[in-house]
Parts: C-alpha cells; structure tokens; sequence
C-alpha cells in the first residue's frame, strides 16, 4: 500500500541527488542528439539544482556532453529585474550553467525582467510562443519552494495558468530574503510559467532536499490537488519523478509511520519511533500504553513480537534512558575540535556541551570555518568605527590613521546600494567584528580566548550569498588543523536546511579532510552533529541527550548575547521571526519536556547530538 501520488525517488544526500538527476538529462540529450533532434529543457534556478548543473558541467568537461543542440527555457525571473544584476536569474544561469557548457547563447531564453510594465502581457505570450515553436519542452527541471509553488506559481495559481506577472508569497520573499541582503529587497513580483506551462513538458523531475522541505514534499506527494499548493497538480502529469533527499523525504509515511501503510522491518530504532509516536498519539507516557493502545494504532504485531506491551514498553523506555549523559558521562582531559560553519553555531547549538567540557578539563579547540562577515549590517561597522573614533580623539590610539579608516569606510558604505558586494575593506571588518565577537561568547562558557581559531575556508570568500564549492584548498586548511591537534573528539555542524548550505558544504569539507587524514595514517577522532539553529534532532534520532541547569542554559544565552552583530534583526532570520536565543531556549527546553511527557526524568533543558557512525 502506498499513500504517494507521485513516483518518488529517495536518495541519501544532495550529491546523488545531483548525479542522478544529471544522468536522465545527459542520457536524454545524447539520444536527441544521436536522432538528429534537439533537446528542450526548461530550467530552474535557486540552491537545490546546484548540485545536477555541476554535474552537468563535469560530464561536459570529461565526458564530452555537447549541449549544442540544446535549447532551455527558464521558468522564471524576478519583476523588474536588470539581466545584469547580481540578483538576476539571467545572471545565476550564466554563472552557474550556460558560461560553463557549449550552448548558444541564441539557445538560451528566460523571461525579461526589464521589459517595460505594459509590455508584460506581450512578453509572457511571446514566451508561450516561442516555446511552442520550439516543439514544447522535453524535460522540466523543477524545485519546491515551501509555499508548494514550482515556478513562482504560489498558492492560488489555477491549473491552467500561463506565463504571467505574479505578486511573491511572503513565505517565499522571506526564503529569499538571504539572497537580497533582507527581506526588504527582494522584489515583490516575477514573471512565471504557468502551471499548465509546466504540465504540457512531456516530462517533469521535481526535486527537493533539507529538512525544512520535508512537510510541503508530504502535502504535495501524499495530500489532495489543491490550487493552494500548485506542486499537487504533477499528481495529473503522467510522467513526473519527484527525487528527494532522505531529509526531505522525512515526512514522507512510508519513512516517518511505516506502520501505517503496512510496510515497516522493525530495527531497533525504528521500534523506538513507532512507540514514542504512539506516546505522542495518545497522550500517554511510556510505561502506560496498554495492549489497546497499541492495537488501536494498527501496532499489534509490534507486541507480538515483544510479547507483552510491558517488555516493549520498558526496552524503549530503558533505551531512551541510556541517552542521557550528564557531565560525568562526558570526556575528560581529550583533544577536541568543535567545528563551527559561522562564528556563533558553536554557542547556539552546542553552548552548554562546550562549557561542560572546559569545565571537565579538555583542550578544546573552536574553528570557525568561515567568517560570516555577509551577515553583519553596515551600521554595525560604522558604529565600530565610532569606537575607533572616539579612542583617537581622547588620544588613546593616533588620531590621522583612524579618521583617514573611518573617512574611507564611511564613503565606499554611503555609495552602497542595496544588495551591493561590498568593498574587501568592509567585508574585513565585518570578519573582524565577528571574530571579536566569538572570542567574547566562548570566553563567557569559560574557554581561553586562545581555543578560537578563524579558517577562513576559501569557498566563503566570494562576498555574496552563492559560495563556490567546496576545493582543494578548503580541505587542506581542515586537513592541517586535523593534523596539529590530533582530536579524539570532533563536534560537527549535521543541520542541512540552513538557508544558504553553508553548514552542508562545511561538512563536505570536513569528511574530505577527514578521510585524507585517515589515509595519511592520522586517527580517527569519534563525530558528535549537532543541530541546533533552525531544528533539533529529535529524542528518537539522538544518540546523546546532554541535560542543562537552569544557570547553564542561562551562561549559553549569555554566550548567545556576546554575538551582538546577530543580535536585533538578524539579516538571515530565515522562517523562524524568534532571535537565536529564543529558538534556543524553547529548543533546549523543548527537548527536555518531551522525555518528561515520555515519562522519564524530569529536566530544565537539554542539547541532543548524534554520533555519526
Ligand atoms: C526557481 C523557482 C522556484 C524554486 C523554489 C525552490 O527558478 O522557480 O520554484 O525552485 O523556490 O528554491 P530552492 O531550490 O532555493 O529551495
């Protein structure tokens, strides 16, 4: 029995995702090209199909894929929009596709963003056209924002929508809102295909991954055609794969409740979900679900293998049990390297771990893997410039450099337009106010200023939102650190949705580097994830629950506080409107309060990590 309304595919990671799907592309264009006949795709922009247009690079650079016989249709781009901004969909294409393969560029269409507004209707019909004209598309590549709209087809579109001038849904401007340096520039139409558009491609591969896609990928694969969420109308396609990668699939019954639909091989973690599922269904703590508790949730076979709900009950209550690690529990006197994406993930998410751990004697190593300069507002910098300022004034500091400093910032930040790159001089003082700032969070758990280390990995240096992939030397800068302490412990970022990858392409970094250090005959030092930001493992999936007082998860807030930078209006707030604290709190707290309504020890807080095996 399956509940899902479209073919499906599941993949382990974004990486596959991204082979697989390139593969079908390339096997269809060398079949076209082998007949004679050109290939039609139409083409999606934003972070998920990154990964198939690398690929697609590769197998043009390696393998000899010609794309010469290749036309692309786009299926969107932002109103008004100049083709040549930085913000552009024309301009992602080219950077990230088009300026890499042989296409020709007369091949190339994406809607104009610059046409004037009474030539819109006339610009969206000529799209029609000119698609049809071309003998209609071949294969629709699509993402999924989590409005459920493909194309920018937000809730509402109608089935038989067209190319057309759209106003943005707020969840989805605020999605963007990284992209564009705040929400408050990122435009508020697009042009886009319709969803009839879309659905005349004789065929269509959607794909998604990360966490935060998991629930509109359920809606969209499991749940009724509804105009409120345009992907439901693929279900009426007849030829669409959905590929996703195990995050995004999580919600997905035949993944989250197997047993429902009849399908579960019951590991021991899964017999752990199913019954804390049932705890969550009925209300009841562990140790109170009774034989028509489970029968009633379609469970009974469950027991039966247990033989009573008593000896089901008490093994999951025993193995949550033994996930609990209080200080005792945790190293003493070893090397560790807690591995940091931005300069703040160490605090929010593993803050009460880290003071934990000085206070049991480690050597603790913090390495902030990229300087997170993007996220620090101008005003930020002009107020540490005041600072200088006034240090020059009363004599402190020699007054000429520091005014010439402050003259120079003040003018380049005062040209500056919204959503601009800014000048390397800006972007140091960001990093450096950032730097300041995690030296003053780790110093409030009780680290020596001496633990951070700044990596400043290379892919993070291109001073916008896109980053480069991971390279060579991002890894030998790891590698190296990897070498120098020699950890027996390494804590790791393992939350894949944040907004912008940079915590999946760290991780990247880190494996790589770790393997390399492996076959250079280096130890290998045991891998704690941690989530934190944007989710929390949950109880089920933590191998570790680490319980906080109330005057730890105090400290880690105090620690939180010392990131002022990110403290007001964070510009990468992401879904959530909470600050970092708040989310850490309710996060720590949550945790805690979910075993106490499983029934066991009542906790203030508690931080959850899984060891990688
Ligand atoms: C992009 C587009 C959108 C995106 C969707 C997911 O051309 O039309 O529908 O595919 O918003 O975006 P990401 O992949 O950035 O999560």
């Amino acid at each position: 029995m399956t509940l899902e309304r479209i073919r499906t595919i599941v993949v382990d990671d974004h990486d596959e995702l991204g082979r697989l799907v390139a593969r079908r592309i390339a096997d269809l264009i060398q079949s076209r090209n082998a007949a004679g006949k050109p290939t039609v795709l139409g083409l999606a922009t934003g972070s998920t199909p990154l990964g198939v247009y690398r690929e697609l690079i590769r197998m043009h650079r390696e393998e000899n894929l010609s794309f010469s016989g290749v036309v692309t249709f786009n299926l969107d781009e932002y109103y008004p929009m100049d083709p040549g901004s930085i913000h552009s969909y024309h301009r992602f294409m080219w950077e990230n596709l088009f300026a890499e393969i042989d296409i020709h560029p007369d091949n190339v269409h994406i809607p104009s963003g610059d046409v004037p507004r009474d030539c819109i209707a006339e610009e969206c019909e000529r799209y029609e056209q000119t698609i049809r004209a071309a003998g209609g598309i071949d294969l629709q590549l699509l993402g999924i924002g989590r409005t459920g709209h493909i194309g920018f087809n937000e809730p509402g579109s109608g089935a038989d929508s067209r190319t057309r001038l759209v106003i943005l849904d707020l969840v989805t401007r605020k999605d963007t809102a990284a992209d564009f340096f705040g929400e408050d520039n990122v435009p508020r139409e697009a042009l886009t295909m319709g969803v009839r558009t879309i659905l005349e491609a004789r065929e269509v591969v959607i794909l998604a991954t990360g966490e935060h896609k998991a629930d509109i990928v359920r809606r969209a694969v499991e749940g009724e055609v509804d105009h409120e969420v345009a992907a439901t109308f693929l279900q009426q396609h007849p030829n669409t794969i959905f590929f996703l990668d195990l995050s995004a699939a999580a919600a997905l019954t035949r993944i989250a409740t197997p047993w429902l639909i009849g399908t579960a091989e019951w590991t021991p973690s899964l017999v752990v979900r199913a019954v804390v599922w049932l705890s969550q269904q009925t209300g009841k703590a562990i140790l109170k679900l009774t034989q028509r508790d489970y029968a009633e949730h379609r469970l009974s076979s469950l027991v039966a293998r247990y033989g009573s709900p008593g000896a089901l009950n008490g093994e999951v209550f025993n193995a949550l049990g033994a996930k609990i690690r209080g200080r005792s529990k945790l190293p003493r006197d070893a090397r560790i390297i807690c591995f940091s994406p931005h300069p703040d993930d160490d605090i929010i998410s593993m803050g009460g771990v880290l003071h934990k751990l000085a206070v049991n004697g480690n050597q603790i190593t913090v390495a902030y893997m990229t300087s997170g300069n993007l996220a620090v507002f101008d005003h930020d910098v002009r107020r540490h410039l005041d600072f200088l300022g006034r240090l020059a004034a009363e004599g402190h500091i020699p007054a000429a450099p520091a005014a010439e400093l402050q003259r120079r910032i003040n003018d380049v930040l005062a040209h500056k337009r919204p959503g601009d790159v800014d000048a390397s001089e800006v972007q140091d003082a960001k990093r450096l106010i950032r730097e300041s700032e995690a030296v003053a969070g780790i110093r409030t758990l009780g680290l020596a200023e001496h633990a951070a280390r700044f990596l400043d990995l290379p892919f993070y240096q291109t001073g916008k939102v896109r980053k480069d992939p991971i390279g060579p030397a991002d890894v030998a800068i790891v590698h190296q650190l990897l070498d120098e302490i020699k950890p027996e412990l390494i804590f790791v970022a393992g939350d894949l949705s944040d907004p912008h990858g940079t915590h999946r392409v760290c991780k990247q970094a880190i494996t790589q580097a770790l393997e390399t250090y492996v076959a250079a005959g280096g130890q290998r030092p045991e891998v704690w994830l941690y989530r934190g930001a944007w989710q929390e493992w949950p109880v089920t999936e933590a191998t570790w629950l680490v319980p906080l007082s109330q005057e730890e998860l105090r400290l880690k807030i105090q620690a939180i506080f010392k990131h002022q930078s990110q403290k007001d209006t964070a510009p990468f707030p992401g879904p959530d409107e909470r600050e970092f604290w708040q989310r850490v709190e309710a996060r720590n707290k949550g945790t805690a309060a979910e075993l106490d309504r499983l029934g066991l020890a009542e906790y203030f807080a508690m931080e959850a990590y899984v060891v990688e095996s």
